[in-house]
C-alpha cells in the first residue's frame, strides 16, 4: 500500500524539505559528447549547457539550496583548442549579461571562485558587473568556478601562509584546517554536502579536493545539456537517503 502511495509521489513531492543540501556543487560534464551524438560541433553542445544551468540554478533557488557552486571552466580547459577556449568565454560573458534578470528574479547573489584575473577583460568585467548588481539579492549564492583549479587554490593558500609565517604573523604550530580555509577561494561558504557529476565519469577532476572531504557524490550518465529540474530531484533523493557519518558508526548517530 505504500509502495503505491511512494510511486504516486512526483520526484519533487519525494524531496523531505527539511533536509535540503545546504550547499550543491556541479561537475557540468559532457556537453562535448551530446554535441556529437546530434552531429554537431563541441560548442553546440556548451550552447545547450545553459539551459542547463539556468534550469538547474533557478529549481535549487526555489528548494532553498544556500550555494550552489557549478564548475564552468578548469585551469586544465586553457589547454583546449583556442576556438573553443575563445567560444566558451563569448559564451559566458553572453549568459552572464543575459541571465541578469533570471538571477534578480530568483534573488540569486552571484559568486566567483578561480583564477579570475585570467580570464579575458570583456569576460571579467561582466562578471564583476554581475557580482555588484546581484550583490544584495537576499537568496541562494551562485557561485561560479572560472578557471579554477584545486591544486593550484591549495597552493597559493599554502604561499600565503607561509609568507605569513616568514613575516611573524604566525607560528607553524598555529596553522590548522580554519587557517588553511581561510586562505581557500571558498573561504565563508560551508563545504559542499552534495557532489553532482554528469556523464557518468567516476572522478573529481580538481575540483573542491580539501572541501569535499565528507561530501555525497552522485554521478549521473545524463549528459549535462540533458540535466534539468527531475535530474537534479532525484540526487537529492539520493542524498537523503544516505546516512552521512562523519567517520562515526551508525549507532553513534542515532544516539545524537
Ligand atoms: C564540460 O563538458 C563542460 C565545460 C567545460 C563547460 C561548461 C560550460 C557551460 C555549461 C556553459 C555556460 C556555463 C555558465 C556557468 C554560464 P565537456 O566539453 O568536457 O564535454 P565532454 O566531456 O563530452 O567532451
Amino acid at each position: 500500500m505504500r509502495r503505491i502511495f511512494t510511486s504516486a509521489l512526483s520526484l519533487k513531492e519525494q524531496i523531505d524539505i527539511s533536509r535540503i543540501p545546504k550547499h550543491i556543487a556541479v561537475i557540468m560534464d559532457g556537453n562535448g559528447r551530446w554535441a556529437r551524438q546530434q552531429g554537431e560541433q563541441r560548442v553546440f553542445g556548451h550552447h545547450h549547457g545553459v539551459r542547463a544551468v539556468r534550469e538547474t540554478a533557478e529549481s535549487c533557488a526555489e528548494l532553498g539550496v544556500g550555494y550552489l557552486t557549478l564548475y564552468a571552466f578548469s585551469t586544465e580547459n586553457w589547454s583546449r583548442p583556442k576556438e573553443e577556449v575563445d567560444a566558451l568565454m563569448e559564451l559566458l560573458v553572453q549568459t552572464i549579461s543575459g541571465e541578469i534578470k533570471t538571477l534578480m528574479d530568483n534573488k540569486i547573489r552571484l559568486k566567483a571562485i578561480g583564477d579570475l584575473d585570467s580570464l579575458p577583460s570583456n569576460c571579467h568585467d561582466e562578471l564583476n558587473q554581475a557580482i555588484a548588481t546581484t550583490s544584495s539579492n537576499a537568496g541562494m549564492e551562485l557561485i561560479l568556478a572560472l578557471s579554477y583549479s584545486s591544486r593550484w587554490e591549495i597552493t597559493k593558500a599554502v604561499k600565503e601562509i607561509a609568507q605569513a609565517v616568514k613575516e611573524g604573523k604566525i607560528s607553524p604550530d598555529e596553522i590548522n584546517e580554519q587557517i588553511i580555509e581561510n586562505h581557500l577561494y571558498t573561504n565563508g561558504f560551508p563545504d559542499p554536502e552534495l557532489m553532482i557529476r554528469t556523464s557518468g565519469e567516476m572522478r573529481v577532476s580538481n575540483f573542491l579536493l580539501w572541501q569535499i572531504a565528507y561530501t555525497e557524490l552522485y554521478i549521473t550518465p545524463v549528459l549535462w545539456p540533458d540535466f534539468g529540474r527531475d535530474e537534479l530531484y532525484k540526487a537529492i533523493i539520493d542524498f537523503q537517503k544516505r546516512e552521512r557519518r562523519f567517520g562515526m558508526t551508525s549507532e553513534q548517530l542515532t544516539i545524537k
